[in-house]
């Protein structure tokens, strides 16, 4: 819980923590020093705004396709191979010296409707052809790949909470193992991550889908298929019940095995948090900041990704607008405000760097 202290000091810090306060100190200096790289979700928006792409070169050391890789907006139509958006992404991070991480190759989601049209040989041959290229294309410049993108989804009822969709209907669960293999042998440079939701959180979600999870990593280590980290995107959600040992446990024990884990997509769901602004940011750092204090203590976290910077181009306010959460507030789940101004989150992320870093000292 978090108390109401926590929350009227939050927010009291807030107050006094106007923008130009911010200092040389970056959430991606703070990190640098934890042994952690820090990047942030990046798109249009980005590119059509010189402030907004002026915050990831200042506080960021990654830049992250953020829409641009994914399936359906790579290839609108069968015929129709849509790069620059995701070439806009890389040309910016070498620019500006940055890092690029790609999300995501592989995801039953986000399938157009010629796709689920083909025959399972024909999405075969699809699932192949777009790895060779996609991945093809930017071998040996990006630091990782989502390969596989929430292979679990419980409520999709299949045997063993397999997501649904046309990759899992043509090949079953061998699709997974398939995309490693096959992405490895295109990119042997990159690190290639399978990546989760829900994980986090100690609710039914959670506690679902981690032993799958688990249980799916350890197949693959034993067929000797090439995985190299977990990320766990960590959208937290301010209704679901934690528990931080756990979640621990469970980070420790894929660094036990050799690989590195990942805070992939991390931002924080404010519904259920009071609706008066700074009394929200408070509540939204403390949980972020419990979290990440937690979590960061594992050595075998080695990266935190944003889901963008700025909760004016959060995937949240989206989802508000369609009134599936929030009750027509907008949400504020990132470390930077509308206006790009930091907020009591950023402190908060920088907080538990620095903890960290204190940490690996003594
Ligand atoms: C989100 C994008 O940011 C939005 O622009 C889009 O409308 C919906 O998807 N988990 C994921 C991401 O793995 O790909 C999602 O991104 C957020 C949830």
């Amino acid at each position: 819980m978090i108390s109401r202290r926590a929350l009227l000091t939050g927010a009291a810090a807030s107050a006094l923590t106007p923008a130009h306060a911010a200092g040389p100190e970056t959430l991606a200096s703070a990190a640098a020093r934890a042994g952690l790289i820090f990047g942030a979700s990046i798109d249009s928006a980005a590119f059509d705004n010189s402030a907004y792409l002026d915050l990831y070169r200042r506080e960021t050391r990654m830049y992250v396709s953020d829409v641009a890789l994914k399936f359906d907006w790579l290839r609108p139509a069968p015929d129709i191979w849509n790069f620059r958006p995701a070439d806009a992404i890389v040309e910016a991070a070498r620019a500006d010296g940055k890092l690029v991480r790609g999300h995501t190759l592989i995801w039953n989601d986000n399938a157009p409707a010629w796709l689920k049209k083909l025959s399972s040989r024909e999405i075969e041959r699809v699932f192949d052809e777009h790895i060779e290229r996609v991945v093809g294309r930017y071998a040996g410049q990006l630091h990782s790949w989502d390969v596989v993108n929430e292979p679990f989804w419980p409520m999709d009822r299949k045997a063993g909470g397999w997501r649904d969709g046309p990759w899992f209907a043509a090949m079953g669960s061998a699709y997974v193992e398939r995309a490693f293999r096959r992405a490895a042998s295109v990119d042997p440079k990159a690190k290639l991550t399978l990546n989760e939701a829900q994980c986090d959180n100690d609710g039914d979600w959670g506690r679902s889908i981690r032993p799958l999870l688990r249980g799916l990593v350890d197949r693959l280590r034993d067929s000797g298929a090439p995985l190299h980290a977990i990320g766990l995107q960590s959208h937290l959600q301010s209704e679901f019940p934690r528990n931080y040992p756990d979640f621990r446990t469970y980070v420790d024990g894929f660094g036990a095995k050799g690989l590195e884990v990942y805070i992939s997509e991390f931002d924080v769901n404010d519904a259920a948090f009071p609706s008066e602004t700074a009394e929200r940011d408070a509540a939204v750092a403390a949980l972020a900041g419990e979290f990440l204090a937690n979590v960061l203590a594992s050595p075998a976290v080695k990266l935190v990704v944003t889901w963008q910077l700025s909760d004016r181009y959060s995937w949240y306010r989206e989802v508000a607008r369609k009134r599936l959460i929030g009750l027509g507030r907008k949400p504020r789940p990132l470390p930077f405000d509308d206006e790009f101004r930091p907020k009591p989150l950023r402190a908060a992320m920088i907080q538990a760097f620095e903890a960290r870093t204190r940490g690996a000292k003594k």
